[in-house]
């Protein structure tokens, strides 16, 4: 072996993924060296306008310099101890303020290491908790890909050749109003009763838990109709389940209010977190109420990892940031946007739908001349979804795509993104879908 030191460059890390990183995900194909704030370069000094946050994380924006330092200093101090070991101070007070911070009672917290690790930590805690077994999840939801979660994840795709081993999960209907076949575009309140449907003819109705993401993500930007939450939440009770609102994508400011549960004035019973929680720094969580924690005893769950010093220490200086400014410009760039959005769909027949809430908003593009999936809505088009996410960046622009049918554009941008960056990726996306429709 050479001991040749061969510099980084884009091909060189291109390589070495191909010869040795699992092959994945590759669609974005932007290496990357440095971020800061809105901004990613690569190794050839490419600069491009980060619209996807690393998948919906750098909620403070990249490299955020208080969650920095707050990360560095506790580096200095202790980086690891096994936090339900030994106690550390940076859990101990990050568990105080999610008590503070969190809808309602919610008041003691798990820390692990990731989305998935919370949802499936939450399940566990909902069967101690009810002493029932089975879970109601919805379709086209994602929940994460380990097995449990995987279970719970509505979408064949992330499952194909893989099928999970939990088989007590049902799934019923999402509150995908554009392609909804009953109400076509008018869904309301209403259609959780499916939910309770779903209950009554495929479960044993011993349920634990109802799992659903206030906005879903992966989905394709899904936001439910007023009332929606709340019903799941009286179903869930009335067949004495927990509703579990998987906040793992949605939280932490995304949607302009600290969680996305507050649009809708829903406690819920377990609520997960991840992803924006510490600006990058790997953790995950998920909190209860005092009743509902106290289920599990000592030695039902545990992390090695999870509730790690240092990304404890980088948590607490995310959400001073996201309370000081940064979930109010979420809000006020987020109503600009989807107005500005919905006039894309008013002038593009290509744009089938655009919706979101605050920073987490979805382009639903479709094949106009053709009809979608049970004659419901024009055809969803991901080749389209393709094509411009390839001339965006092209154009220096980040912009993730997703959707059930992989044909929605997602502005998921870090939420301190300024007003003359969104216009200009909404004008490169207008220009785009112009080119390429
Ligand atoms: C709503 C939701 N739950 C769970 C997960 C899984 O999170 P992770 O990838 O950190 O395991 C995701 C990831 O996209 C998500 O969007």
């Amino acid at each position: 072996m050479s001991n040749e030191v061969i510099p980084p460059s884009n091909d060189r890390l291109r390589s070495q993924y191909d010869e040795h990183v699992m092959p994945i995900w590759k669609e974005l194909d932007v290496p990357v060296k440095r971020a800061s704030g809105c901004t990613v370069e690569d190794f050839e000094g490419n600069e491009y306008l980060d619209v996807f946050s690393g998948i919906a994380v750098t909620n403070t924006g990249h490299r955020n310099e208080a969650v920095v330092e707050a990360a560095k200093d506790q580096l200095d101090d202790l980086v690891h101890s096994c936090s339900y070991v030994h106690p550390n101070r940076p859990v101990a007070e990050l568990a105080e303020r999610l008590a503070e911070i969190t809808p309602g009672d919610l008041r003691k917290s798990f820390f692990c290491n990731s989305g998935t690790e919370a949802v499936e930590g939450a399940i566990k805690l909902a069967r101690k908790y009810t002493g029932s077994t089975e879970v109601v999840a919805l379709e086209k939801s994602f929940h994460g890909r380990t097995l449990g979660s995987l279970a719970l994840t509505g979408n064949a795709a992330y499952k194909d050749g893989m099928a999970p081993t939990i088989n007590d999960v049902t799934h019923a209907e999402p509150p995908y109003s554009y392609r909804c076949p009953r109400c076509e575009g008018d869904c309301t309140a209403d259609c959780a009763d499916h939910i309770e449907r779903v209950i009554g003819t495929h479960t044993s109705d011993d349920v634990a838990a109802v799992v659903v993401e206030p906005v879903m993500g992966e989905g394709g930007i899904i936001v439910p109709p007023e009332g929606w939450l709340e019903r799941v939440k009286e179903i869930a009770h009335d067949h004495g389940a927990l509703l579990i609102v998987d906040e793992v994508q949605a939280g932490y400011g995304r949607t302009g209010e600290l969680w996305a549960s507050d649009h809708f004035d829903v406690v819920p019973d377990i609520l997960t977190q991840a992803k924006g929680i510490a600006s990058g720094l790997p953790l995950g969580a998920f909190t209860a109420s005092a009743e509902v924690a106290d289920a599990f005893e000592s030695g039902d769950h545990l992390s090695t990892f999870g509730g790690n010093p240092v990304a404890s220490a980088a948590a607490l200086a995310t959400i001073d940031e996201l309370r000081d400014g940064i979930v109010a410009n979420a809000r006020e760039q987020g109503a600009w946007l989807s107005d500005r959005l919905a006039d894309l769909e008013s002038r593009f027949d290509a744009v089938g739908e655009a919706r979101g809430l605050g920073l987490m908003q979805g382009v639903e593009l479709v094949d106009p001349d053709a009809t979608g999936p049970e004659g419901v809505a024009p055809a969803p088009d991901a080749d389209l979804a393709k094509s411009v996410s390839e001339r965006l960046r092209e154009e220096g622009i980040v912009m993730g795509v997703g959707g059930y049918y992989k044909n929605v554009m997602r502005f998921q941008p870090p939420l301190t993104i300024e007003r003359e960056q969104l216009e200009s990726a909404v004008e490169a996306l207008e220009t785009a879908i112009e080119v390429e429709a």
